[in-house]
């Protein structure tokens, strides 16, 4: 199991938010599978992959001949995963119920190493990332969605939660995670042999109505107030932000813009 909690806290409230965020970040999540050409039947690592969804999407991409293997320190998470497959007689998954730092990973073994915001909670990203590649198959594409926390932003402008950017990045930094890790990631794949394939940003924007401005309503709500409980702001700048964006969600002409959210791969190449 974990040696430090999972920032966002693993219960069945984040359960639904992952589930929620899932749906509204599939398509860009899609698009990048598309562009690295899955081929069938490899052998796949799925790192941090909360209660499985993406790995779900990953096996209807790539065949009954695939084997993939669901990481995931969360008892909670895997356990989801575990009965969804139990139940659905899928027979193409392995568990590791524990930490990356903590597990031994077979060599040069995977074909596809996937990670979708993981690695931005992470305290040593550089010793995380170099163990990954180790297990990574010769040719083998590793691939990151994370992000690059800026761009989230919300219209009309001028109230409390113009300054909510700078609260969610020392959220992450109160861990030892980083917020704009996947900017670092083309270096660190250097130092790694691995050459860069693809580094694709993208953000969604909408109304009120929209599941963007509701996923964004799934994290404030909950993690303004856990900000505060941490004393990353005080409970009176928490409760101003909070307000300023239950008044934009109230009006419907109000947009908010998400946070960049970066694709970038590599492959093996030594
Ligand atoms: C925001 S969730 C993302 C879940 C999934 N990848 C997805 O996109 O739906 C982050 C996940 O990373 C896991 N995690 C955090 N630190 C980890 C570590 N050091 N090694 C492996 N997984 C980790 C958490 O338990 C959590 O399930």
């Amino acid at each position: 199991m974990a040696e430090k909690e999972y920032l966002l806290g693993a219960n069945d409230t984040e359960l639904q938010r992952l589930q929620f965020q899932h749906n509204v970040w599939k398509k860009i999540t899609d698009g990048f599978f598309d562009r690295l050409s899955l081929e069938k039947g490899i052998r796949i690592l799925d790192v941090g992959a909360g209660p499985g969804f993406v790995s779900l999407d990953l096996l209807e991409r790539t065949g009954k001949e695939s084997e993939i293997t669901v990481l995931e320190p969360s008892e909670l998470f895997i356990n989801y995963i575990k009965d969804f497959s139990l139940k659905n007689n899928i027979s193409n998954f392995r568990f590791i119920n524990n930490t990356v730092e903590n597990t031994e990973l077979p060599a040069n073994y995977y074909d596809f190493i996937f990670l979708r915001w993981v690695i931005a909670f992470v305290a040593e990203p550089e010793l995380f990332l170099a163990k990954l590649v180790k297990s990574l198959a010769p040719r083998g594409v590793i691939a990151i969605q994370d992000y690059a926390y800026e761009g989230i932003s919300l219209y009309p402008r001028g109230g409390a939660f113009d300054n909510i950017p700078d609260a969610v990045r020392k959220y992450y930094n109160s861990t030892g995670g980083d917020p704009y890790i996947t900017t670092k990631i083309p270096g660190m794949f250097k130092e790694n042999g691995i050459k860069l394939i693809d580094f694709n940003p993208h953000i969604l924007a909408g109304n009120p109505s929209s599941r963007v401005y509701e996923w964004a309503n799934k994290f404030f709500s909950t993690h303004i107030q856990h900000m505060a409980d941490k004393g990353i702001v005080d409970q009176k700048t928490a409760d101003e932000m909070l307000t300023d964006w239950i008044e934009h969600r109230e009006s419907e002409d109000s947009i908010f813009f998400s946070p960049i959210v970066v694709d970038v791969a590599g492959k093996k190449v030594r």
